[in-house]
């Protein structure tokens, strides 16, 4: 009788990259991860093919609430992209491999840039509701990391590096991007928890104190599985709640993402902007 440990399986990955490649995901060259309310990103790609999560070999069985769960391959601004329209979060109980495995199998097709949008709360109180902050750095709260697994060294180093996990030269061009579009982008930490329960008040009051300048439940394993990959990163948050501790109202869900769905064709303009200039 021997132990038997969950690892990430390359042949696994082989096949699920086989299936999309046979579906005709041809080279992608940017992957898009679109967050809670912020989907139609995919109303933009020309020529779409898409692949419903569920009938993609190995690939997280989708149960989730919000999304669609659907990746779909085409063009935006002339470039060719794969976008996952909904993401696998830990809170609707997957582990750190599923919500990853998406990010490896992207990358094994071909891409070299990776985008992601979350709704996240804002806890800086100069942010509002509405208002999209460009991820510079985070915080993983989520107390497990996507490489703690064995076999995780065949696909690049266990240690992986982390001082700079957000590509600068694209945070540096998206800024630039917004000015002239004359759309509003703060800047700022992203603390990821594991949900679904929304934080209490001391946990917002702790989460500012460290440093944090909004708070959600996604991107830092994908972020930490991109850095695993040597895959440049730029993410956006749309911030669709104002977490102030002192001043806390009962949270909304509806309200969440409807404000992320009010806000989305702003981060689609910067995303479509930005894949143009790569
Ligand atoms: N916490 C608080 N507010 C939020 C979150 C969260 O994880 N996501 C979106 N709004």
């Amino acid at each position: 009788l021997f132990k038997t440990y969950k690892f990430m399986m390359k042949d696994e990955l082989l096949e699920s990259v086989a299936y999309l490649k046979n579906k005709g995901f041809d080279n992608p060259e940017i992957g898009i991860v679109l967050g809670t309310g912020l989907g139609k990103l995919v109303d933009s790609v020309e020529d779409p093919i898409e692949a419903h999560y569920n009938h993609i070999p190995f690939f997280p069985l989708a149960t989730v609430e919000f999304h669609t769960g659907k990746l779909v391959y085409g063009t935006i601004s002339g470039k060719k992209v794969v976008v996952m329209q909904g993401r696998f979060h830990l809170y609707e109980g997957y582990d750190f491999l599923d919500i990853t495995y998406p990010i490896r199998v992207m990358h094994m097709l071909g891409i070299s840039k990776l985008f992601i949008s979350n709704a996240a709360g804002a806890v800086n109180l100069n942010f509002k509701k509405g208002d999209m902050m460009l991820i510079e750095d985070h915080i993983n709260l989520q107390g497990g990391s996507p490489l703690a697994f064995k076999g995780v060294s065949e696909f690049g180093e266990r240690f992986a590096d982390m001082s700079e996990p957000y590509d600068l030269d694209m945070r540096n061009k998206l800024t630039t991007i917004a000015k002239d579009l004359n759309i509003s982008l703060k800047s700022g930490v992203y603390a990821s928890v594991v949900g679904p329960q929304l934080e209490t008040r001391a946990e917002y009051r702790m989460i500012k104190l460290i440093g944090a300048d909004a708070v959600g439940m996604s991107t830092v394993p994908e972020v930490i599985v991109a850095n695993h990959l040597s895959l440049p990163i730029v993410a956006v948050s749309v911030l669709t709640d104002e977490c102030d501790p002192d001043n806390l109202k009962p949270v909304d869900i509806a309200e969440i993402i409807s404000i992320a769905e009010k806000t989305e064709p702003k981060m689609v303009k910067l995303f479509q902007e930005l894949i143009k200039q790569l």
